[in-house]
């Protein structure tokens, strides 16, 4: 099979290299890809192609054609809202996302609160302020005041900042009130509050079609910057898979309670789902809630999770795509730990300057329980320098929790560049 992934971050590099290792595939093409990614040894480089043209409906179109391609594997949500699933369907090639009209379970958080509703699936109640918002602000902080900790959320892609948790109702009302001083993106598809929960946070990854599906792993994402989850919110500084806590029986109550119903409803409401389902779970002793979904691959939740996955992944992938058959793989019995390098100013915040043009020195020593991805950087003559925020990371897998992370943060030193920071504490509480 020859496989088309597209996007240019660590996400796309550890989809790169994990199913560049798969029986079934003869080629990868990345489209646009990183600089990074040449600098990788075994079978995903041998495998490894670059496609430099512009995205749209019709370079699509001439790529799949041209270079064969089996299966699109689109990284980001921004190639799922422009329709890159709908287009695939068009041209009759297989795609590991969903059509425009099912990806609103991301890319509209009204959407999913709706069919998590209509569902009856366990998520935090909430009211939409979108009308009152928008005509009668002072009707808005009147709703907020039922709400004893509330969550306000823009509905739209926002950019990751679409979200504000708040401890009172008056801190509510002055997000609020920022927000309409403010307008931000995605404030025009809506917004709503909703109750804050409490509990630790989980992410459970679903490869789907119709009501078939693959469990691939359960992961924790670190998205603060700083350790212990102080400092502002990031993309994610790093992520461990699987769960300790998040044992067999409680992954089959969630398979029941959310994930089969999700697909029930989309495809009750003639929008069925294929492609990669993420659950973000927040779980307080035996009570657990859906917080979100996500339509694709976490970053950097997929640079943990991939390493564990044994079996032709890439035929897994594509048999459950075209045939609705959910087999051919099965979970290591290790722990991942993958640490994510940022540069200076990262993540950017009050327009502080992210630096860029940074030499990144590389003493790697290859073993087989680690691998480096790269995200932010740019190849300069035979230099690889920095050129982003979140630059690179690097993954180990080892039979247990205190061992992956040891051997990670001994890895991590092996690649550096001026500036550059990470947590300390990726996996140590979970
Ligand atoms: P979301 O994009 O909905 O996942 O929100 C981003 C983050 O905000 C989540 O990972 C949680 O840490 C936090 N969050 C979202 N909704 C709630 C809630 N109802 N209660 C507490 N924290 C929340
Ligand atoms: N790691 C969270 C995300 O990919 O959205």
């Amino acid at each position: 099979m020859n496989l088309l992934i597209l996007g240019s971050g660590g996400r796309e590099h550890a989809l790169l290299w994990r199913l560049g290792q798969d029986q079934s595939v003869s080629q990868i093409f990345v489209w646009p890809g990183n600089a990074g990614m040449e600098f990788m040894n075994g079978p995903a480089r041998e495998k490894l192609a670059f496609l430099e043209l512009s995205f749209s409906k019709q370079n699509l179109k001439y790529i799949l054609n041209d270079k064969k391609i089996d299966l699109v594997i689109p990284g980001a949500e921004k190639f799922l809202y422009d329709g890159v699933a709908d287009w695939c369907a068009e041209f009759q090639v297989a795609c590991l996302g969903p059509t425009r009209a099912a990806a609103q379970l991301e890319e509209s958080k009204l959407f999913s609160k709706n069919v998590m509703t209509e569902a009856g699936i366990p998520t935090a109640r909430y009211r939409d302020l979108t009308r009152a918002f928008r005509e009668d602000i002072e009707m808005a902080f009147e709703v907020l005041k039922s709400f004893k900790k509330p969550v306000i959320k823009i509905s739209g892609p926002a950019l990751g900042k679409g979200v504000f948790v708040c401890d009172s109702v008056a801190e509510g009302v002055a997000a609020l009130q920022q927000i309409k001083r403010n307008p931000m993106a995605g404030i025009d598809q809506g917004i709503f509050v909703e109750e804050g929960l409490t509990g630790k946070e989980v992410s459970l990854f679903y490869a789907c079609h119709g009501d078939q599906f693959l469990f691939l792993g359960a992961a924790q994402d670190h998205k603060r910057l700083l350790d212990y989850d102080r400092g502002p919110n990031t993309g994610g500084m790093g992520a461990i898979s699987p769960v300790s806590w998040a044992d067999q029986s409680f992954l089959d109550t969630a398979t029941e309670k959310f994930l089969l119903p999700t697909l029930r409803e989309m495809k009750a409401k003639g929008t069925p789902f294929t492609g990669i389902l993420f659950l973000g779970l927040m779980v307080d002793g035996a009570e657990s809630n859906l917080l979100e979904y996500n339509v694709r691959f976490g970053d950097p939740e997929t640079q943990a999770i991939l390493p564990l996955i044994e079996g032709d992944l890439s035929l897994a992938l594509y048999e459950l795509c075209r045939e609705g058959k959910p087999a051919g793989i099965t979970l290591k019995d290790e722990v991942a730990v993958h640490i994510v390098k940022a540069a200076k100013g990262y993540p950017g915040l009050f327009g502080e300057i992210v630096e860029k043009g940074q030499i990144i020195q590389s003493q790697i020593i290859d073993d087989t329980h680690t691998q480096f991805f790269y995200a932010g950087v740019r190849k300069e003559g035979e230099d690889l320098l920095t050129d982003g925020g979140r630059v690179l990371g690097v993954t180990t897998w080892e039979k247990n929790r205190d061992l992956a992370r040891a051997h990670a943060y001994k890895k991590i030193q092996e690649l550096s560049f001026s500036g550059e920071h990470f947590r300390k504490d990726i996996g140590a509480k979970e």
